[in-house]
């Protein structure tokens, strides 16, 4: 059950955001790079490395019991917070670039053949780009681009006009993380399935924002990191659909992965272990478990009304600026403000609002062809999470104008 929503309480819940930078209250606008982390989930951490600390999946003895008990319990409540049908169906993975590669190079080696066709979109994350190249390199299968129009949005048409016989995987992000933009995934996901083409979402920006069921959403495979969900860094899910992931070879080998070894041959482990080779990064996924559990208390629905009231509000004021062109303007749109000022480099800019006390991320966020289609080196990206506030906005605000007025003296 969701508790009342008192920004002023929830605050409190951070406690990086009472720091001071430069001497000034900080205002973190960088939520798209990596969320706060509320005290809940630093004591959970902290809890497992003062009374718990052991390895899982191995040991008969109580300490490893335990924490294979706990870590096992947070597989279950991703499974719960997505949806998904199994507990089986969530694999630990480093992050959202760990999923994303592993999809890749599993299923994209077993299943793609030369000449294949993959889709992705012209405001994919590097992370959605780069090992779908490598596979390209090997395999020579062919990468097809969805293109953005001006305000950083495409639409379904758009998307079906690559369609073609030689389709045979789809993976694009569900919210862009340097414009903001909110695709029409669950339309295009009903169109790839008509034609039994595997559709993976990138949900690094999404899981945060607004509730998914992947069940609903009928997406193959899911790919988010813990740390945008305010949970800690090194840890993430791929979700994948039972069937696919028990037809897919495992990713990496070494210990928990495998059902027996011998030098003339090895049998593999079920899921989701099968993918899991290796120690796993049990402190991140038992924080992880305490994010969601914090993000539950909250619920989304409170966090979406509250976004969308700031991003209108965050927008609105920036529109004010005197010549400051927003970057993502789409009609459908999560709350991330990206922005270039003509007389003012987006680094100069970060550094000069850093002094102010604001933290806020400048530069080409990952995703290079975004920026290319803009024409533009960089942006300014201010990205909110449900712990900001109207005076952050406005502290923003006030920290651009004095940037302008230094700006233009110096012109
Ligand atoms: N992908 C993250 C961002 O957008 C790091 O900042």
């Amino acid at each position: 059950m969701a508790k009342s929503f008192n920004i002023n309480q929830i605050r409190k819940d951070f406690p990086n955001l009472s720091l001071k930078v430069h001497g000034k209250p900080l205002v973190y606008l960088d939520n798209a790079a990596t969320t706060m982390k509320p005290q809940s989930v630093i004591d959970r951490i902290t809890q497992h490395y003062s009374s718990e600390t052991s390895n899982v999946h191995r040991g008969v003895h109580y300490l490893s019991e335990k924490a294979t008990a706990e870590f096992e319990k947070v597989r279950e409540k991703v499974a719960k917070f997505i949806n998904a049908k199994k507990s089986s169906e969530i694999i630990f993975t480093k992050g959202t670039t760990d999923s994303i590669n592993l999809v890749v190079t599993s299923f994209g080696r077993a299943f793609l053949q030369h000449g294949d066709e993959i889709i992705i979109s012209e405001m994919e994350h590097h992370s959605n780009i780069v090992p779908w190249q490598i596979l390209c390199e090997e395999k020579g299968v062919i990468l097809k681009i969805i293109p953005i129009d001006n305000t950083g949005a495409y639409s379904v048409s758009d998307f079906e006009k690559l369609l073609t016989p030689k389709t045979k995987f789809i993976s694009l992000v569900y919210i862009s993380n340097s414009l903001g933009t909110i695709n029409p995934i669950p339309a295009i996901i009903k169109i790839a399935h008509s034609k039994n083409i595997p559709v993976l979402i990138d949900g690094a920006q999404t899981v945060n924002h607004m509730p998914i069921s992947v069940q609903e959403l009928n997406c193959d495979f899911l790919a988010f990191s813990g740390h945008k969900l305010f949970g800690p860094t090194g840890v993430g899910v791929l979700y994948g659909k039972s069937e696919l992931l028990n037809k897919m070879p495992p990713y990496q080998g070494g210990g928990d992965m495998i059902a027996s070894v011998t030098f003339e041959k090895t049998t593999y482990n079920v899921l989701p272990y099968k993918f899991e080779a290796g120690t796993p990064n049990i402190a991140g996924v038992i924080g992880l478990g305490a994010a969601i559990d914090y993000l539950n208390e909250i619920g989304f629905d409170n966090i979406m009304p509250y976004e969308k009231d700031l991003l209108d509000y965050g927008t609105k004021a920036l529109q004010k600026i005197p010549n400051l062109r927003l970057i993502g303007t789409a009609k459908d749109k999560a709350a991330i403000l990206a922005f270039v000022l003509p007389n003012i480099h987006a680094h100069d800019l970060g550094t000069l609002v850093d002094e102010e006390g604001i933290a806020i991320r400048t530069g080409h966020h990952c995703t290079q062809p975004v920026m290319k289609h803009f024409g533009i080196p960089a942006t300014s990206r201010a990205s909110l999470a449900f712990y900001n506030n109207e005076n952050d906005i406005d502290r923003l605000v006030d920290a651009i104008g004095k940037a302008n007025t230094i700006f233009s003296k110096n012109l």
